[in-house]
Order: C-alpha cells, then sequence, then structure tokens
C-alpha cells in the first residue's frame, strides 16, 4: 500500500487518458540543446554567500559576461560591483536591479540577459525560475530547485513549452570522487549497479540558531520533516544509476529519529528555563530515506544537519563486481574477479586504489583540475560545473543535467516529508518524463577545450582572491 502524491498526473490522466492530444503536448528536454551561444550574457540573481562566489568563478570563463547583477539588498550589489571593477574590469556589470522583493523581475525581462544564475534562499526559487523562462530566458538555479511537485511539474511543463533550459547547479556531481564513481560505473569497473547509499550530513547546529539573514530568509518549517536537502548526495547517485535515461524512482519511504542532540544543545546553552528548552521543536535529528528505483535498484539517504559528526556525503555506489565508497580521504574500492566473488575483508591497498584512481579519473578533472582547485569553490568542483554548463552552451551540446533531473531530485523535499509525516509509508514518486526514460539516450558527461573556449593556458592561473567565499 504505497500513498499517491502525483496530483498532476492524476489530473493529466482523467482528464486525457489515452488520447494523443496528452502527447503530443509535450515535446520532451532530454537531450534538449540550443544553437551555440558564443556569448553568454549573465544576470546573476541573489549574490549573498553563493551568489557572490558565482560570480567570481564565473568571470573568469571566457565568453561569459556578467551582464546584470541583481539583490534585494543594494549592499551586496554594490559590494559584487566594487569586487568586478577592481578585479576584473572588463566583466564589471552593466545594469543593476535591487530594493524590492520583486527586484529579480527586472533581471528576468532585460532583454539583454540570455541566461539567470539563481541563488536566493530556496523558497523563492520556483517563482523565479518560471518567470524567468516566461521571459525567455535559460535558467540555472541553486539547490534545491523547488519544494514541491506542483513547483517541479510547473517548472518540467514550462521548460518544454518554453523550450529553454532549465538545470540545477548541483555542484557535487562534478566533485574528484564522484566524477570518477561516475566513470567506473560507466566503464563497467563495479558491474551491474544494485544500490546506493548518499547523505548530507553537515553539523550545522550553531549556524541554525544565529539571527542572521540567511536564516531570517529561510520558511522556518521546511526542515522540520523528511529530508529538504537531498539533492548532494542524490545527484550524483542518480548519475550513476542513469535515473530518467534508463532508470527511475519510483517508491520513497521517509524516517526520522527524535531530536535528541538540538533539545541538548539548546538547553545547555540558554539553562533549563528559558522559553527556547521549553518550547517543543518537531525535529528528528537523523532522517533516513530509501528510495526504490523502477529497475529494482535501491538507495539510502540521510540528512542531519545537527549532530556532532564531522561532515559526510557517504557517497557509496555498490554493483554485482565491486563497491566504491568515497567521500574525501580516504576513498576506498572494492573490485572481485567476477561478479559476486568474494574479495574478503579488507578494501584494496592504496597503492592498488591510486592505480585505479589515475586510469578512471575523469576526463574533466584530467583537463581542467589544477586549474579549478586554484580558482577554488568546494574543493574545485564547483569552477568544473561553471566551465562545463559554458562549454555545452558555447558548443550547441544538452547540458549534463536537464529539467526532469533537477524536478525528480527536487520532489523528494516534498515526497520524503510526506511518508516521514505518515510514519513511513511507500511514497510514490512521480515520473516527470511521463514514461520516456525508458528510451532516453544515455547521458555523456564529456570534456571541455580549454584552448577553444579561450582560456590562455600558458599565462599563470590566478590563485583565488581572499574574499573567494568557499560555500
Ligand atoms: N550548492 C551549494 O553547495 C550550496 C551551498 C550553500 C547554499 N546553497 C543554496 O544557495 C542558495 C543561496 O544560499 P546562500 O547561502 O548564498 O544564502 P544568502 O542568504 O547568503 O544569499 C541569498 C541572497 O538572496 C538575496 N535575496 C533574498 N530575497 C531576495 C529577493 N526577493 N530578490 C532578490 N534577492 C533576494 C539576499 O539578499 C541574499 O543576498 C540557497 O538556495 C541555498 O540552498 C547551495
Amino acid at each position: 500500500m504505497s500513498i499517491r502524491l502525483d496530483r498532476r498526473e492524476f489530473f493529466m490522466g482523467v482528464a486525457c487518458a489515452g488520447t494523443a492530444a496528452a502527447a503530443a503536448t509535450h515535446s520532451t528536454m532530454s537531450g534538449f540543446s540550443v544553437p551555440p551561444m558564443k556569448r553568454i550574457r549573465i544576470a546573476f540573481i541573489g549574490i549573498g554567500d553563493r551568489g557572490s562566489a558565482a560570480v567570481r568563478r564565473v568571470c573568469r570563463i571566457p565568453g561569459c559576461e556578467v551582464e546584470v547583477l541583481c539583490d534585494l539588498r543594494k549592499e551586496a550589489v554594490d559590494a559584487n560591483q566594487g569586487w568586478l571593477k577592481k578585479n576584473c574590469i572588463s566583466k564589471a556589470a552593466k545594469r543593476f536591479y535591487s530594493g524590492s522583493n520583486e527586484c529579480w523581475k527586472g533581471a528576468c525581462d532585460d532583454s539583454g540577459v540570455d541566461l539567470v544564475y539563481v541563488a536566493v534562499p530556496a523558497y523563492l526559487h520556483a517563482r523565479i525560475e518560471l518567470y524567468a523562462m516566461n521571459a525567455g530566458k535559460h535558467v540555472l538555479v541553486e539547490v534545491p530547485a523547488a519544494n514541491t511537485i506542483d513547483d517541479c511539474w510547473n517548472i518540467v511543463e514550462t521548460s518544454e513549452r518554453t523550450r529553454r533550459h532549465c538545470m540545477m547547479l548541483e555542484n557535487c556531481c562534478y566533485g574528484q570522487d564522484e566524477l570518477l564513481a561516475w566513470n567506473l560505473c560507466h566503464q563497467g569497473v563495479l558491474g551491474s549497479l544494485s544500490h546506493a547509499e548518499g547523505a548530507y550530513i553537515h553539523n550545522l547546529t550553531e549556524r541554525q540558531l544565529e539571527n542572521s539573514f540567511r536564516n531570517r530568509n529561510r520558511p522556518k518549517k521546511s526542515s522540520l520533516h523528511g529530508n529538504s536537502y537531498p539533492t548532494h548526495p542524490l545527484g550524483p547517485i542518480c548519475l550513476y544509476l542513469d535515473v530518467n535515461r534508463g532508470d527511475r524512482m519510483d517508491t520513497i519511504v521517509s524516517v526520522s529519529s527524535g531530536n535528541f542532540t538540538w533539545k541538548d544543545y539548546i538547553a545547555e546553552t540558554f539553562g533549563p528555563n528559558d522559553w527556547q528548552t521549553k518550547m517543543e521543536v518537531d525535529r528528528g535529528d537523523i532522517n533516513t530515506s530509501i528510495i526504490k528505483t523502477a529497475r529494482g535498484r535501491t538507495i539510502m539517504l540521510q540528512r542531519d544537519f545537527t549532530t556532532p559528526r564531522p561532515y559526510s556525503r557517504i557517497n557509496l555506489v555498490q554493483g554485482s563486481r565491486g563497491c566504491f565508497w568515497g567521500y574525501g580521504w580516504p576513498a576506498r574500492l572494492a573490485v572481485a574477479r567476477k561478479p559476486g566473488g568474494e574479495i574478503g575483508k579488507e578494501w584494496m591497498s592504496q597503492a592498488e586504489y591510486d592505480e585505479y584512481a589515475e586510469k578512471y579519473r575523469h576526463p574533466l578533472w584530467k583537463s581542467v583540475g589544477e586549474i579549478a582547485k586554484k580558482v577554488g569553490g568546494h574543493g574545485g568542483m564547483d569552477f568544473i560545473m561553471d566551465i562545463r554548463w559554458a562549454y555545452c552552451l558555447q558548443n550547441g551540446l544538452p547540458l549534463d543535467m536537464d529539467v526532469y533531473d533537477l524536478a525528480s531530485w527536487s520532489s523528494i523535499v516534498e515526497c520524503s516529508r510526506n511518508s516521514d509525516l505518515a510514519g513511513g509509508v511507500p511514497v510514490e514518486l512521480p515520473d516527470f518524463t511521463r514514461g520516456a526514460w525508458k528510451t532516453a539516450k544515455p547521458r555523456v558527461i564529456g570534456n571541455v577545450d580549454l584552448a577553444k573556449m579561450g582560456f590562455n593556458l600558458s599565462a599563470p592561473i590566478k590563485k583565488k582572491d581572499d574574499a573567494q567565499l568557499d560555500v
């Protein structure tokens, strides 16, 4: 017995079951590309921590122009323009929008903009994505791209109707370990894949208490049940398992632990009689979900913002021939001689692992890794992501992640919450491809040609400046 939440599919089923009209209204965005864009004129919307870091990275990519800066706070616009003038005068922005809650509409309507790069608080993402695509702009948006299933469907349908890219900036898909794992999966080293595990374990307890601008802009209830921040671990896993390209996420069960750490933390911080200690907060320390795919694979996903545990995304993928488990150091690998072959109790030695890591290093990390590490952004993966979408747009290629990835990964926010609230019952996950996952072409995360992009490879690579925000 599972809960079906996919209102859109239900309504469509009633309205147009079995008619050719239903299929005709949707032209797939899987494999979609636009003619090469040599210049990409960009509006940055939301230039707080994350958006400012993006401005600093993207301005280094030849052909990417910082056309517009937009933020509710004028001081954020001024600070970013000041940085550009000091460090990269040729890329200083030309127009500015700030000062009102809907200032982003000006940036989306700006006729000199091709693409909007959205890094506002998550609850605003969907509104801006929809408005921007309707204004004819391509969209790159921070994570998660939407918080509800209805918004996910609206974004999919708007992208299909307007023929605009809408890609979620899931930077973890470009991590060195994640792209190595992707390569191991796609070169057959791990055999037939059966299972993966991922997590966002990030001890942010004290930051959650801060009365910071960041927190004031977050809807307070968003993280209370289920997994409100699923895409960092889930994105790479979906790329390993070819979700939306040969498989799809079918059902989820989600449960949360009790609220122990937050309670103890508040009591010790404010004392037993403080109102904050007495307030009941219905938030579990750790949320765990299990997703089952249509082809019968399983994904274990965790969210934990509170407990004192070192940061981890787990990042494990299991196949019939072997297993990769790696977030940061030490990553681990076990490979059997034949499917199911016994491998004993040890992971392979560091020397053997290094040989595999070198042999299967993703081409993007081979060609851009050194530059990316210097420019920064989570160890370089953010810059690799930016170079890759810019290269795809400049060369008329499909983007690595499409609107179906955006929707299916983001839909976990609402579906996990509903399963958790109902005590962990299975909840059906929407098929945003409407069956096209069965025939969609495989995804190819290819390389970039830095010389062709106009990077001057003989010039010394500028180290990341002190103001680079690694968020
Ligand atoms: N991919 C990652 O690794 C990563 C890391 C951190 C945050 N994020 C995501 O990035 C987004 C931004 O996070 P952040 O940490 O930079 O937050 P932040 O609060 O530092 O920045 C948000 C900015 O949006 C602006 N803003 C708020 N309302 C606005 C409006 N109506 N119009 C225009 N601007 C508005 C704020 O003034 C602020 O400058 C969030 O969605 C978050 O989930 C992603």
